[in-house]
């Protein structure tokens, strides 16, 4: 199982069972992790990984778990 925790002001979370490819589908090595943040920022020196800079730059995003309406035939998916 892989549980995805989006944080309050800062990063994206990922623990469990996961990889992380980059757009060519070359796996990133994670060094055995299990757990790792990817920044959603933008700040972050080391991208994808949040290096902590969302703290500098006083990031601000609070989100809460919401329902998403069903996709729509076609359409793309909901992108940020
Ligand atoms: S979320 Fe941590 S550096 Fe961007």
């Amino acid at each position: 199982m892989t549980k995805i925790t989006v944080k309050n002001n800062g990063s994206v979370r990922i623990e469990g069972d996961f990889m992380i490819c980059d757009q060519d589908g070359r796996e990133f090595g994670l060094g055995g992790r299990t757990a790792i943040s990817l920044c959603r920022c933008g700040h972050s020196e080391n991208k994808p990984f949040c290096d902590g800079s969302h703290k500098r730059v006083g990031f601000q995003s609070e989100v809460q778990a919401r329902e998403l309406p069903p996709p729509v035939m076609g359409a793309v998916d909901l992108r940020g």
